[in-house]
């Protein structure tokens, strides 16, 4: 029985459905342990492309997927995903925690309705409800995934919520009004779509672990958007590090095996919120081009910058990552000098960890060292040593400076395009 959990250890988009979908073909489950789908997840096999919100990204290796209870779930998008993927000849095998918060309508409404009242002090969340239906579940007013499946019971709920709801909606100076029939008729529909899948996945967990089966647990997001950990308040409304899947998830911390953080070979970010190594002149834009990045969710351009080892530090001690994978290492490509910030200059003090307070944050000049830059990898390259000298140099630095072992380098999207070490 091995427990692995994978994990972004900077802003998102590292890379998790690729190294998810590598990892998964030991696995009996592959379980989403919190976040919702504000994530998007890629997965490509030839020429197919897959991206995947709220599944697992294991179901594209034919595991099954669990949708833990630290999940927020919007059943829509979860049943538009499965009918997605059905369609292109994969039908997902899944459990949903009956446990599992739902991301209701007015959840979505009144995300667009916060960022629009916060004006420049915006989050710049994806609009996918996420941060309203983590609030509730916190006060304790969320409506559950076996609450789908028990009409009398979700009736009594939106009776009492909606109208706390539509007052807070005339708050905001939003007109909709809340028709709480239409909304139950819709829930109750879902429900009953979603009712083969619904299961205590917590149950189903520790059964499997008992029996010697192995579990991957797959992060969403990454440590900087952490509530307690990353640029607070300008994250998710979730714990993104190692500890939140054992919340998330139900497993206990003395299964663990590997802790693997995911780390992209330069840094990138969707939203707002300081990035300390942000770049703004045409290496950050040779980044985002030849990196394609651009949101998997919302399609926003990410923002870019030198690979930044105090947030990889500050990610690795938190979660107590065991070992690195290392992707779009082909992206630097051709570049004459790469740069990887070190330690932050802070009003004139040299620092080497990751600030609590935003406006430190905001005030931290990174301090780099420089490297050289090489001018190709070969995408057929299958060992450490295919690499460029200067690519080898680049992953040797890393490893000297976290103190955590590289376990693969992926140097494209495809599965094939990955180096294990
Ligand atoms: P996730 O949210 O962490 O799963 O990452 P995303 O899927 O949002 O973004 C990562 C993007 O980079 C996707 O388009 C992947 O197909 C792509 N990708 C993953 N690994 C590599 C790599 O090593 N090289 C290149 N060029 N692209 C990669
Ligand atoms: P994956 O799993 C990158 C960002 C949003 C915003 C902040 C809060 O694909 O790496 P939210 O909607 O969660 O309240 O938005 O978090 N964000 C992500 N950025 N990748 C993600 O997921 C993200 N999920 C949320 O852009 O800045
Ligand atoms: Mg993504």
């Amino acid at each position: 029985m091995v427990v692995n959990l994978v994990i972004g250890t900077q802003w998102g988009d590292e890379g998790k459905g690729k190294v998810v979908d590598y990892f998964s073909k030991d696995a009996y489950y592959v379980v989403r342990f919190q976040g919702g789908n504000n994530a998007g997840h890629t997965i490509k096999v030839g020429k197919e492309v897959y991206i995947l919100h709220i599944i697992p990204s294991g179901v594209i290796q034919g595991k099954i997927g669990l949708i833990g209870n630290g999940v927020v779930i919007d059943p829509e998008i979860l049943i538009s995903e499965i009918d997605q993927l059905t369609k292109k000849g994969i039908k997902p095998k899944i459990l949903i925690s009956d446990r599992a918060n739902i991301i209701m309508p007015y959840h979505k409404i009144l995300d667009g309705a916060e960022e629009n009242l916060l004006g420049n002090r915006k989050i710049g969340t994806t609009k996918r409800g996420i941060g309203p239906c983590y609030s509730d579940k916190i006060a304790r007013k969320g409506i559950r995934a076996i609450d789908l499946i028990d009409k009398a019971s979700l009736s009594e709920k939106l009776d009492n919520i909606i109208p706390i709801k539509q007052k807070i909606l005339e708050i905001y100076n939003i007109k909709e009004k809340l028709n709480k029939k239409k909304i139950l008729e819709k829930y109750l529909y879902y429900g009953a779509f979603l009712k083969k899948y619904i299961a205590s996945t917590h149950i189903e967990l520790n059964n499997a672990i008992k029996s010697g089966k192995n579990i991957l647990l797959e992060g969403a997001q990454g440590t900087m958007l952490d509530v307690d950990y990353g640029t607070y308040p300008y994250t998710t409304s979730s714990h993104t590090i190692a500890g939140g899947s054992v919340i998330g998830a139900g497993v206990s911390p003395k299964h663990f095996n590997e802790i693997i953080g995911i780390v992209k070979a330069y840094t990138t970010r969707v939203g707002e919120g300081p990035l300390p190594t942000e770049l703004f002149d045409k290496n950050g834009k040779y980044l985002q081009e030849k990196g394609h990045e651009f949101g998997t969710t919302t399609s926003r351009p990410r923002r870019c910058g030198w690979l930044d080892l105090v947030v990889v530090n500050h990610s690795c001690m938190i979660s107590g990552v065991t070992k690195l994978a290392i992707t779009k290492l082909d992206v630097l490509d051709g570049l004459d000098e790469v740069k990887i910030c070190i330690n932050y200059n802070l009003n004139g003090k040299k620092i080497d960890y990751f600030p609590s307070k935003i406006e430190d944050v905001e005030k931290c000049k990174p301090i780099y060292k420089k490297l050289k830059g090489w001018k190709k990898i070969d995408k057929k390259s299958s060992r450490f040593s295919d690499l460029p000298k200067e690519a080898q140099d680049y992953l040797k630095f890393i490893e000297k400076e976290v103190r955590v072992p590289i376990s693969i380098v992926s140097i494209g999207p495809g599965r094939k395009e990955t180096i294990e070490l």
